[in-house]
């Protein structure tokens, strides 16, 4: 795998204090309000250089929020955002050049071929092109692109297009990376592709913030995570760190029978948390065979359709951990 180009830092035209060789990119007490709205609530965090950091949070939690007041594209109401010595709110400019950045929504594409797009957006972040040539050639073959190299924009499917969106941000990745949603429509096969490749750009140096819906693929390839509820960082720490409070309990899932409604507990059982047919709830390990019985009478009697029983997921902890603090999520846990 080449080594990407990275951007150079620009000429200090707003800079704060910090020596130049640091590259950690701060977020202090942000706050963003629509209105009455406060979409981002005092929001604090760092990401080191080299460290792969994600937001996570249900849909609205406030994640894109954060990543556009970084690169510009929305003002904060308070708060500062700093890359090193860059403060990225007050220098624009520095924030586009230090920054690359998938967007959530797609960019189009349309007119041009796949290669041709990635090499411009590397051209136009200020890579050389015989650099550009090298590190596209690279990406189009890490990521299984071959097929579509000629391609034009307009005729690529939703998960390609994607991925050419990830190579074009990435072919000269700046010191912060800001990935929103990456692996959206992106193949299974294909997504273990992209994650080693912002692995990469973890181990190449840059910060890389990562928001994602892909919670289990993402522990593999995060350092850290960040729960953002309704615009607050809630929770922070290492994937394993996250599922330590879950580690003595396993996870039961119910498929629920459409049209049923959720069954009541018994006592042994932990909150519950149903989101579609799923009923997900946690239990002690030496309840295991009373929890079976339980969930296979359910299942004879019709009202779930299959059961499982497994350890605990990051999801499991994610999702326990929001459903808890909004209320929502059917979180009714009647023991
Ligand atoms: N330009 C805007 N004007 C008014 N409200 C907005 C605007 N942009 C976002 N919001 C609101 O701010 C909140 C946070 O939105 P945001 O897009 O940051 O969520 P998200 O965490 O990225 O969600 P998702 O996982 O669905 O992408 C939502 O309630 C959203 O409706
Ligand atoms: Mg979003």
């Amino acid at each position: 795998m080449m080594s990407p180009p990275s951007a150079e830092p620009p000429a200090p035209s707003t800079s704060s204090a910090g020596p130049p060789d640091d590259w950690t990119f701060r977020v202090d007490a942000l706050t963003k309000r629509f209105a009455t709205l406060a979409a981002n609530d005092s929001i604090t965090l760092r990401v080191e250089p080299g460290e792969v950091y994600g937001p996570l949070g249900p849909n609205g939690a406030g994640k894109s929020t954060l990543v556009k007041q970084t690169i510009g594209l929305l003002k904060p109401t308070s708060g500062r955002i700093t890359l090193g010595r860059f403060d990225l709110v007050a220098d624009p400019d520095a924030a586009r050049q230090l920054c690359s950045y998938l967007p959530q929504v797609q960019m189009p594409i349309d007119s041009f071929h796949v290669v041709e797009a990635i090499e411009l957006a590397g051209r136009i972040r200020g890579a050389s092109a015989r650099d550009v040539r090298g590190r596209t050639a690279s990406l189009i073959d890490s990521l299984d692109l071959g097929e579509w190299k000629d391609a034009l924009g307009h005729t690529l499917s939703g998960g390609v297009k994607r991925l050419v969106g990830f190579c074009m941000a990435i072919v000269r990745p700046g010191r912060l990376v800001i990935l929103d949603e990456p692996t959206n429509d992106v193949d299974p096969l294909r997504r273990r592709l992209l994650w080693e490749e912002v692995r990469a750009l973890g181990a190449h140096g840059c910060a890389v913030l990562l928001v994602t819906h892909n919670v289990l693929e993402a522990e593999k390839s995060v350092d850290r995570l960040a729960v953002i509820h309704k615009g607050r960082l809630v929770a922070e720490g290492t994937p394993s760190s996250m599922k330590a409070a879950d580690r003595s309990q396993l996870r039961l899932q119910l498929m629920l029978t459409p049209g049923t409604a959720t069954p009541a507990l018994s006592p042994w059982a932990g909150p519950a948390v149903r989101v579609g047919h799923n009923l997900v709830t946690a239990i002690a390990e030496a309840d295991a065979s009373t929890a079976i019985s339980w969930a296979a009478e359910l299942t004879s009697a019709g009202v779930a359709e299959e059961y499982a029983l497994g350890a605990m997921t990051l999801e499991d902890a994610y999702i326990r951990l929001t459903s808890h603090m909004s209320g929502d999520g059917d979180d009714d846990g009647d023991a």
